[in-house]
């Protein structure tokens, strides 16, 4: 799909990574943006980052993807989408077993797996009305192997792949292409506390861009997501026993 003259809908499009992907997509020739945000209140803070051209292509959209009305009020506000960026995401840093109480890990489903499902499902048949278009879910290398420390986010981004590849074959029917990206550590709020090396998100969201105009399904762009992969086809349970010892810290 070529991202030129595309319309697409970005969700936790305030800050870190999906700041990132709406001004790339403008770099990149989208058409149309909206930004989804909690907090459109945001907006005009963020939009005056941007160079003068792009401000007019933006539409900030409120959406909390955890709540259905919101998400039904989004879909009829941008009707023309035919791209859909699903990032918005949590992380609590909870282990599995040694997390005080489940509140971590359900709001880690809620939020990454649940909330990506029910925009998805509602989105569909816009892409699908608009020529089948690109749906992209960003999950994370911890999809492919669990980091204890990060035992519960990892499920739920484990969850969330399983999830792409499932709707990329009920999809494919309507034209509609399915995209996963696998970022590795990226520097934004969400990996403030990580004292290791980090990605910049802006990164991220050209590699993504990229990565779809090229038709990659799996899409890794930073080094350590790269290497990463390497890892994980060379030797599934090497990854595993070296992941149980990774301390960010
Ligand atoms: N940073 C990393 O190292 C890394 C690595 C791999 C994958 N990822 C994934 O990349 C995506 C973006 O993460 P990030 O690093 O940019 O994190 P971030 O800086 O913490 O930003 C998260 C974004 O998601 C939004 N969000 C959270 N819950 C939401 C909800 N219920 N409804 C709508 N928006 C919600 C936040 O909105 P508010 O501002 O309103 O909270 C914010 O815009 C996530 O899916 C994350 O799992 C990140």
């Amino acid at each position: 799909m070529e991202i030129k003259d595309s319309i697409a809908f970005v969700t936790g499009a305030n800050r870190g990574i999906g700041k990132s992907y709406v001004k790339s997509l403008l770099d990149h020739g989208a058409k149309k943006v909206y930004a989804g945000m909690r907090d459109v209140g945001a907006f005009n803070a963020i939009a005056s980052e941007w160079p003068e051209q792009h401000r007019g292509k933006v539409e900030p959209v409120a959406i909390d993807i955890t709540k259905e009305d919101h998400i039904q009020s989004a879909v009829a506000k941008a009707g023309d989408v035919n791209l859909l960026i699903n990032n918005a995401g949590i992380a609590n840093f909870a282990g599995l077993i040694a997390a005080d109480n489940l509140d971590d890990a359900r709001q880690e489903m809620e939020v990454n797996y649940f909330g990506t499902l029910m925009v998805s499902r509602a989105f569909a048949p816009v892409l699908k009305k608009n020529g089948g278009g690109a749906l992209v879910n960003i999950l994370s290398v911890a999809s492919l192997g669990n980091f204890p420390v990060l035992g519960s986010y990892s499920a739920s981004k484990a969850a969330l792949h399983s999830l792409t590849q499932g709707i990329r074959a009920e999809l494919a029917a309507q034209g509609t292409q399915v995209f996963g990206v696998f970022p590795g550590p990226i520097e934004t709020d969400m990996a403030k506390d990580f004292d290791m090396e980090k990605s910049s998100p802006d990164l991220i969201a050209d590699g993504t861009l990229k990565g779809i105009e090229r038709g990659e399904e799996d899409i890794f762009v930073d080094p350590m997501a790269v290497q990463f992969r390497k890892d994980y086809f060379a030797d599934p349970k090497a990854l595993e026993a070296q992941l149980s010892n990774f301390h960010p810290n």
